[in-house]
C-alpha cells in the first residue's frame, strides 16, 4: 500500500489517525505547523520512527505547502491517502459566534483561511502525488454543521460557512481530479463529536462523545472501504450520507 499523509497531525484526531496507521504497518507522513513541538508525534516517532516522516506545513502559508510536497516526493514519490484534518473552531478569546452581532470580519477570514482555503491549497499542490493508476483517497475532514441543508440551529457563522466552502471545494475536486484518474476517490468526512481541544468547550451539548482512538478507527474504516462509487460524497463517522 502506498504511504498516507495526514495534514494537521500534531494533536487531536490527526494524531490519532497517524498512530493507528503506524500500528497497522503503514508508511506515514505527518504534517503540522511545527512537528518538533508535538508531544504526540514525538511519542509516535519513538515507537515507529522508521515509518514516520514528519514535515512542517502551515495551511496558511502556500510556500510551506510547496516545500512539504518536495520533501514527500523525495522520500515516497506518490501517496495512497491524503487526509486534510487541520481545522479551527476557537483560538484564545475568539470562537464560534452565537449571534450576528458577534461576527468579526478578521475572525471570519482566519477561519476561512484555515478550514476552507487551506485544504484546497494542499489539494492544489499534492494532487499529482495522488493521481496515478492505483487506488487513492483524498479525504477532507469537514463537520456536519457545514451542511447547509442540515442547519437547524443557526449561529457559528464562521465555522459553518468555512466548512460549507470546504465542502464545495471537495465536491469540485471530486469532479476535476478524478477525470483522468478514476481510481482516485475524493470525500468529505464528518467525525462526530470527538474528545479534543477543539470540541472541549462545547461537549456538554453532544449526544455522543467519541475518544480520539475510536474516531480514528471510524474515519479510517470509511477511507479504507472507499471505492470510486463513493467519489464526491459527504460521509459521517457511521457511514451515513450527509446532505450538502
Ligand atoms: N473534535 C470534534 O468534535 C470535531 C467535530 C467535527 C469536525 N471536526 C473537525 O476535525 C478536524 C480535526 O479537529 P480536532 O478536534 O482534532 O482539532 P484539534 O485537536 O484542535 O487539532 C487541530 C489541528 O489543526 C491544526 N492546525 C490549526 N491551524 C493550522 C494551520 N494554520 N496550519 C496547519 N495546521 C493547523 C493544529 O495544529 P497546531 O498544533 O499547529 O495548532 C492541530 O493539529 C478539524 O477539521 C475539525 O473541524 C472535529
Amino acid at each position: 500500500m502506498k504511504p498516507a499523509l495526514i495534514q494537521g497531525a500534531s494533536r487531536g484526531i490527526g494524531a490519532g489517525i497517524v498512530g493507528l496507521l503506524l500500528e497497522r504497518g503503514r508508511e506515514v507522513v505527518a504534517t503540522s505547523r511545527d512537528p518538533a513541538s508535538s508531544e504526540a508525534l514525538a511519542a509516535l516517532a519513538k515507537t515507529h520512527g522508521e515509518r514516520l516522516l514528519t514535515v512542517p506545513l502551515d495551511v496558511e502559508d502556500e510556500a510551506s505547502i510547496e516545500a512539504a510536497v518536495a520533501a514527500v516526493e523525495r522520500r515516497h514519490g506518490t501517496l495512497g491517502l491524503l487526509m486534510n484534518v487541520a481545522g479551527l473552531l476557537h483560538e484564545g478569546p475568539r470562537g464560534p459566534e452565537r449571534r450576528i452581532c458577534e461576527v468579526d470580519p478578521q475572525w471570519l477570514h482566519r477561519t476561512y483561511a484555515v478550514n476552507a482555503v487551506g485544504p484546497l491549497l494542499v489539494a492544489k499542490h499534492f494532487a499529482r502525488l495522488l493521481q496515478h493508476d492505483d487506488p487513492a483517497v483524498l479525504a477532507n475532514v469537514s463537520a456536519r454543521v457545514g451542511s447547509i441543508e442540515d442547519d437547524r440551529m443557526g449561529g457559528w457563522y464562521g465555522y459553518r460557512a468555512s466548512k460549507a466552502a470546504q465542502n464545495m471545494f471537495t465536491k469540485n475536486l471530486s469532479i476535476e481530479l478524478t477525470r483522468r484518474f478514476p481510481q482516485l476517490v475524493v470525500l468529505a468526512l464528518h467525525p462526530g463529536t470527538v474528545d479534543t481541544g477543539l470540541s472541549a468547550p462545547f461537549q456538554r451539548s453532544a449526544k455522543t462523545l467519541f475518544s480520539v482512538e475510536r474516531a480514528a478507527q471510524q474515519l479510517l474504516r470509511i477511507v479504507e472501504r472507499a471505492s470510486p462509487e463513493d467519489n464526491g460524497r459527504f460521509i459521517a463517522w457511521d457511514g451515513a450520507e450527509i446532505p450538502w
